[in-house]
């Protein structure tokens, strides 16, 4: 790839104009060129970031053998489905940013408080994600009261207790666990290279074998990581850094301290876009020459300094990512790539790396919008391009449900839960070919549409009193426009909802309508469309709700609708709606 060097503004950047195979050459007359960030295409960018195909990050992470995952919190997972669901269909690994640390697990000496990791948990357990464990010792994220509490003579047994408690509690369902975190620093001038912290103070070097010792017993099946940071770049400092790294690491084994891994975090910077990476490919290597595996724990591209223009600004973080990984996952002991962050809706940096010109940093694969940027394309071109790993990783079956794997309609269902739309069965199946009923429907409309309910009376059904478990999302689908009763004045909760209804519904409910009924002729079963459902199926299948498995052609209007079905009806009404991201599907109308 040809670099060019371009002046503009007031800073000198390095811009990767490259010449493709058979892509031809695209120079630059000077001045880079300000494409209106709508209409660019990932083609016009001067080389071509498209990838192949529609898979995620963690599929073709995992097609060669890697895991890929990303950080996040508790206080965002938990109340943004939207972003949930990114997560849920992004990351083979979910690691909590904050929800494991010392300041959030443990409000005063004597108590522990697991809600938000257990959630955490819960929430990759559910959604086929590994979950990874961020970190058992460190000198910050450490509660106030730790201080005057711990000292040399009680901080070897507060150390046990708290890995024993942590790491004991999540024994078997963790990844991985940052054990130890940022003890190396060359700033304090120890000859070992250790950071002056609280652990070394009480406890000396060895605070990191008791340590490592402490978590093998509390979780013998975890990997147990070191974890540290500015290990990446060309600089001499750097090198220092590595060198002291390495010179820990070397001490460790030759103790027989049980560590697995290194944890690299790579907050990477401006300087990354043409680093040569000469000294970290010799790291990794003679890391792996301990026989220790290697995590990338915390990538994120720092763009503080990088320019205004917003095309401009992408491109350089993306190629920041692809001149990255392509050096790290040559490393065949890499096994792991995670990004501290997954959006750029929640990253650290906008805190603590703001930029000058107070626009949003820009530093992860996805948007604020939730949508992938020229960051998510090269990363997974490096994941596509990276070689293959020896032995096949493990990832845990993605769907929460055990039943619906490979079924038609997975995506779809997959989708729905991660939104918390539908739920399954404690036996954690999600039985797609069993019917459902008036009352169900209407419990996944609420919560799909939470439609605000109107303010007008409610609505008498003779069959629905208050004290029935359907009877609030009976009446708010109702009073929205969802759903009605019949006109004897009941609504039959119980009966099972045929598809034609369930396609009134969506329509109405939206407020869709077509008195073009020409559009049925698409269906040989056209002639079985009741009388009262001809112009809203009409509606919904011009704007793309209808999905007719196997057979496209045929609505079977009559026949009782699957949960299957109703997850796929809903789901495309959601995208119609744009509360969803479309889903490419052979059976969509
Ligand atoms: O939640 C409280 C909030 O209630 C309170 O009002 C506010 C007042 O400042 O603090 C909030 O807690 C903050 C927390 O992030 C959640 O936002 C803490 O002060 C703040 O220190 C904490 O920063 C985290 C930092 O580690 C220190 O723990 C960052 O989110 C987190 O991204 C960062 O991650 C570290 C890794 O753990 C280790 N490697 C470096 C990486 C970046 O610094």
């Amino acid at each position: 790839m040809t670099k060019k060097r371009i002046l503009t503004g007031r800073r000198t950047f390095l811009l990767g104009l490259g010449t493709l195979a058979g892509m031809g050459t695209f120079t630059v007359a000077g001045q880079f060129k300000r494409l209106n960030s709508q209409s660019q295409t990932i083609t016009d960018l001067g080389r071509n970031f498209a990838v192949a195909g529609g898979a995620s990050l963690r599929d073709r992470a995992a097609n060669k053998g890697l895991i890929y995952g990303s950080q996040g919190h508790y206080k965002f997972l938990s109340k943004d489905p939207e972003l949930a669901a990114l997560y849920a269909q992004e990351s083979a690994l979910l690691v909590p940013g904050n929800d494991l640390k010392w300041k959030d697990l443990r409000p005063s000496p004597d108590r522990f408080d697991f809600t938000k990791a257990d959630w955490m948990a819960e929430f990759a357990r559910t959604h086929g994600m590994l979950f990874r464990g961020h970190t058992l010792v460190w000198h910050k994220g450490l509660p106030s009261w730790f201080k005057e509490t711990v000292n040399s003579r009680n901080a070897e047994q507060m150390l046990l207790e708290h890995i024993a408690t942590v790491a004991g509690r999540y024994a078997g369902k963790m990844h991985s666990w940052d054990v130890v975190n940022e003890a190396i620093t060359l700033r304090d001038g120890r000859s070992d290279g250790l950071r002056e912290t609280p652990w070394l103070e009480f406890l000396g070097p060895e605070y990191i074998d008791i340590a490592f010792r402490a978590a093998a017993e509390a979780d013998p099946q975890a990997l147990l990581v070191y974890n540290d940071n500015g290990l990446d770049s060309d600089s001499s400092k750097t090198e220092k850094k590595r060198a002291a790294v390495l010179r820990l690491l070397e001490r460790l084994k030759s103790n027989g301290t049980p560590i697995h891994a290194l944890g690299t975090q790579a907050h990477l910077g401006e300087s990354a876009i043409d680093s040569k990476y000469t000294g970290l490919r010799k790291f990794l290597s003679d890391v792996a020459d301990l026989g220790l595996k290697i995590l990338v724990t915390e990538m994120d591209v720092i763009d503080k300094s990088f320019p205004t223009d917003l095309v401009v600004r992408d491109r350089m973080v993306a190629e920041v990512y692809e001149n990255y990984l392509s050096a790290v996952l040559d490393e065949p002991a890499v096994i792991a790539v995670v990004t501290w962050g997954l959006s750029d809706r929640h990253t650290w940096l906008s805190k603590k790396k703001p930029r000058e010109d107070n626009m949003p940093v820009r530093p992860l694969p996805f948007d604020a919008k939730l949508k992938p940027k020229l960051a998510h394309n090269t990363m997974a071109l490096a994941f596509d391009r990276a070689p293959m790993r020896d032995g096949q990783i493990v990832l845990p079956r993605q769907t929460p449900f055990y039943d619906i794997q490979g079924h038609w309609a997975q995506v779809y269902i997959q989708a729905l839960a991660a939104k918390n739309i539908i739920s399954g069965f404690p036996d954690e199946t999600f039985r797609p070919n069993a019917s459902v009923t008036r009352a169900e429907f209407a419990a996944i409309i609420t919560k799909a549409f939470t439609p605000v309910q109107q303010n007008n009376k409610a609505i008498a059904f003779q069959d629905v009193p208050q004290n029935f478990w359907g009877y609030n999302a009976i009446q708010t689908t109702s009073q929205s426009g969802f759903l009605a009763g019949y006109p004897n004045g009941t609504f039959q909760p119980g009966q099972q909802i045929p598809r034609a209804q369930v396609l009134v519904s969506l329509a109405s409910g939206l407020k869709l309508s077509s008195d073009d009924t020409s559009v049925l002729s698409v269906y040989q079963d056209v002639a079985q469309i009741p009388a009262y459902a001809t112009n809203k199926v009409a509606a919904a299948t011009q704007q793309k709700i209808v999905v007719n498995y196997p057979t496209v052609k045929l609505l079977s209007p009559n026949r009782n609708a699957t949960r299957a079905e109703v997850a796929a009806f809903v789901y495309q009404a959601l995208v119609n709606a744009g509360k969803a991201e479309p889903i490419s599907s052979p059976y969509v109308v």
